[in-house]
């Protein structure tokens, strides 16, 4: 019987060409050996003929899982995915949601792992001395949808009997206001720091920058920032800093190389990481890991990219990466390294190149040219 049971779910778009190619990696490395690969159904295609793009038997493929590797999806809004559904799904009161954001909260995935590193010979590199990893919160604060517009009257009425400062909102048309909630609680900004401090201590970065506002945002900025300096004190090696948001996005396009773990809630985090990730090339190589304490899902952070459909053209490292982040989670630290020095290798002798790099190799043959030099460094 296989070690490891991984739910492949390719998606739509170019999520399919990326994992194909990712897959091929794997098996250059001698995984596929141990595991067993089952293909799951997710996306568009499950959205418009079924009415949920996200199926129970994709779930319960995912509780019999050990893991899972995840392509692309291609959502829309509301209005426009209700129009997609087949026709006899119209009028059943169907309402689209992103499976990836269901994904996350069904299985706790708390952490957000989007490590970018600048590897040497990069063209698109802002820096060739870039290495950072940013911690996400995946499942509190401002993503979680407890959001009203109108906002009923109850609600109103509520926040400004209990806080001086909705004072001025009391005589407001509860139609012409809108209200987002960010909700932080002590065990999730805990969980996050504390991995993020993990990280840092077991990968010898020297720094966990918490990325906030506590001076505007007070209560769950502060929270965060307050909890952090009491879980630094078990972390001998590693040093706490704290930089407001703004200035980070400042300070990263500063200094860069200057920074190692990042931690952020969710918004923040879902900003700094996309900025960290086009330092070392954007979306052909940003990766990342939804992580709970008992299961993880990896994927690429790009979407499906139409307009890149069926082409074979795009750059398949961000899932490569994101596979080679897999192993690391399983404990298979010496295959995530080799093809982490392969990834390296080819990136550094700069024959094969995507699009996105200036190059002309095609998505089958960058994933190519990584498997010869896996066989090549064996
Ligand atoms: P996208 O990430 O799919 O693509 C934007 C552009 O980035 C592409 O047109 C291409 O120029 C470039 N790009 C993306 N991946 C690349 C790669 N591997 N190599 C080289 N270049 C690459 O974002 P977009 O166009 O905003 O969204 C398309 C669809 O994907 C939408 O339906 C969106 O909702 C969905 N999406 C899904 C995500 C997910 O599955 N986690 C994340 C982001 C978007
Ligand atoms: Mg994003």
């Amino acid at each position: 019987m296989s070690k490891y049971k991984i739910a492949v779910l390719p998606g739509d778009g170019i999520g399919k060409d990326t994992i194909e190619a990712a897959i091929n990696v794997l098996d250059a490395v001698g995984f596929s050996e141990k595991a067993e690969y089952t293909y799951g159904d997710i996306g568009w295609e499950f959205w418009c003929n079924e009415g949920n793009p996200l199926p129970d038997r994709t779930i319960d493929l995912l509780k019999e899982s050990t893991c899972s590797l995840f392509g692309a999806i291609t959502s829309k809004p509301k209005d426009e995915a209700a129009k997609e559904l087949k026709p006899e799904l119209h009028n059943k009161g169907l309402v689209y949601f992103s499976p990836i954001v269901k994904l996350r909260q069904l299985f706790d995935l708390y952490v957000n792992l989007r490590p970018c590193k600048a590897y040497l010979g990069n063209p698109l590199n802002f820096r060739d001395d870039i290495d950072l990893v940013v911690f996400r919160e995946n499942t509190e604060g401002l993503y979680v949808g407890i959001e009203w517009h109108p906002v009923p009257e109850a609600v109103m009425k509520t926040i400004v009997e209990n806080h001086p400062k909705a004072k001025r909102f009391a005589e407001a048309n509860l139609d012409d206001v809108a209200i987002s909630t960010r909700i932080f609680t002590r065990d999730g900004v805990q969980r996050i720091l504390k991995a993020s401090m993990d990280y840092a201590k077991k990968f010898a970065y020297p720094t966990v920058t918490v990325v906030e506002k506590p001076n505007v945002i007070r209560e769950t900025s502060g929270m965060m920032i307050r909890e952090a300096r009491k879980l630094i004190e078990n972390y001998e090696d590693v040093e706490l800093w704290e930089t407001n948001i703004d200035a980070m996005a400042m300070w990263l396009v500063k200094n860069p190389q200057n920074y190692g773990v990042l931690v952020a809630s969710n918004m923040f985090g879902d900003i700094v990481s996309d900025l960290a990730a086009q330092l070392i090339g954007g979306l052909g190589f940003a990766c990342s890991g939804n992580i709970g304490e008992k299961f993880a899902v990896f994927e690429p952070t790009h979407g499906s990219a139409p307009k890149y459909v069926g082409m074979n053209k795009v750059n398949p490292i961000a899932t490569i990466l994101a596979a080679k982040m897999m192993l690391d989670w399983l404990g298979e630290n010496d295959l995530a390294q080799k093809i982490e020095e392969a990834v390296a290798a080819v990136i550094a002798e700069g024959k094969a190149r995507t699009y996105d790099m200036g190059g002309v190799t095609t998505t089958s043959g960058m994933a190519e040219a990584i498997c010869k030099k896996i066989a090549e460094l064996n």
